[in-house]
């Protein structure tokens, strides 16, 4: 038996007879090596509560309601993490249950339902998490997706490297293991089909590179191969690949718009899902691109008109308007088509793939 065993059941005997100054001593102890000893924490906040021993009634049951909500989070998180969305939602409401301002257990009721498919009381969440904190841009993003409030054209650059800044460290494993996502290798085959001989010096944008898994297949053609993206956690994972010539941390449009005329191939592979109105962009991707060069890109396709914001907080679009926006910029289309890009919950989640020239 360890020594903190030992000095509890000790301490449960002495309380048992009466002499609950000496049974608070050893839980305090026990406190003092293993701060995280529930049975401890309880036993003591009981007697202090009792006034039975002198302290702080409320701090020793603070104490207690801390240890139990940590301990049911870690439960909660894991099972979340496994796509026990059942659990997770249980964990959470208890945590909720003990302390109300348990913020990771309100962002978590978020995440679980929405995974849970549950879209109604994600929204109620998520509108929970935004009216205690209206400056978090990823739960104002959500409210925006999941309610019937306006929509804006496209994700803030804010909500936009919050959530890659978050999401960098899983990125490559849940995307290609999980997801099987594939929208840099369909571009590949479609650059080479619109580009079949052998090309080795071009000038190669890779806007909103991520962690650079564009850059596997496209470095082979490039002179140099530059990346740009909002969230500095993913252009960390795009540098450790060495792929890069230079990595930039910025807003697609606006780098495109200040380096005129110097690429002949900008990759854009699963950006196009964090903007709606494609207009800015493509005009600047027009500006940014050498007369004759080339831009292929990936967008989720819908059927419905134009563009919407949909549930995921991601943007999907119409091929034809895809096809006009980039007409209005300037640019034809050589090839266009739809394929799978990955799945979700299971499902594949339909793409449309496009090869853009300037002429
Ligand atoms: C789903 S990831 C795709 C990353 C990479 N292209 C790939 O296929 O693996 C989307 C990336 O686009 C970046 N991004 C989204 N909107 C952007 C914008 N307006 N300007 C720059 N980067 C953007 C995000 O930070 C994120 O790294």
């Amino acid at each position: 038996m360890d020594d903190n065993s030992e000095r509890f059941d000790r301490a449960t005997v002495l309380a048992g007879a009466g002499n609950v100054t000496a049974a608070a001593a050893l839980y305090r102890d026990i406190l003092a090596s293993q701060p995280k000893h529930l049975a401890a924490a309880k036993a003591l906040a009981d007697i202090v509560e009792a006034g039975q021993v002198s302290g702080d009634a409320a701090a020793a049951r603070k104490a207690v309601i801390d240890i139990e909500t940590e301990s049911t989070y870690s439960v909660g998180k894991t099972a979340q993490i496994h796509g026990r969305f059942d659990v997770a939602i249980r964990c959470y409401t208890k945590i909720l249950d003990m302390d109300p301002d348990y913020d990771d257990a309100i962002w978590g009721l978020a995440e679980a339902h929405y995974g849970n498919r549950d879209l109604k009381e994600a929204l109620k969440w998520y509108r929970a998490y935004s009216e205690k904190y209206p400056d978090d841009h990823e739960s104002r993003h959500m409210v925006a997706a999941l309610g019937d409030g306006p929509k804006p054209l496209r994700a803030s650059d804010d909500y936009v490297r919050e959530t890659f800044d978050h999401f960098a460290e899983d990125f490559d494993k849940q995307l290609l293991e999980d997801l099987e996502y594939r929208a840099p290798k369909l571009l590949h085959a479609l650059f080479r089909q619109v580009s079949p001989g052998s090309v080795t010096n071009l000038e190669v944008l890779d806007a909103g590179c991520g962690t650079g898994l564009s850059g596997i297949d496209f470095k082979a053609y490039a002179a140099s191969l530059v990346g740009v993206d909002l969230s500095p956690e993913m252009l960390k994972l795009a540098k450790a690949r060495n792929l890069y010539d230079d990595l930039h941390e910025g807003e697609l449009a606006s780098y495109m718009r200040a380096n005129p005329g110097r690429f002949d191939l900008i990759v854009a592979a699963d950006v196009f899902c964090y903007i709606g109105d494609l207009a800015e962009s493509l005009e600047a991707a027009f500006e940014t691109v050498k007369t004759g060069g080339l831009m292929v890109f990936s967008v989720e396709a819908q059927s419905k008109r134009g563009y919407s914001l949909t549930g995921s907080g991601r943007y999907a679009h119409k091929p034809a308007y895809v096809r006009k926006a980039a007409q209005n910029a300037g640019f034809k289309e050589i090839i266009g088509r739809t394929d799978t890009l990955r799945m979700e919950y299971g499902e594949p989640v339909k793409g449309y793939l496009t090869a853009l020239t300037k002429i």
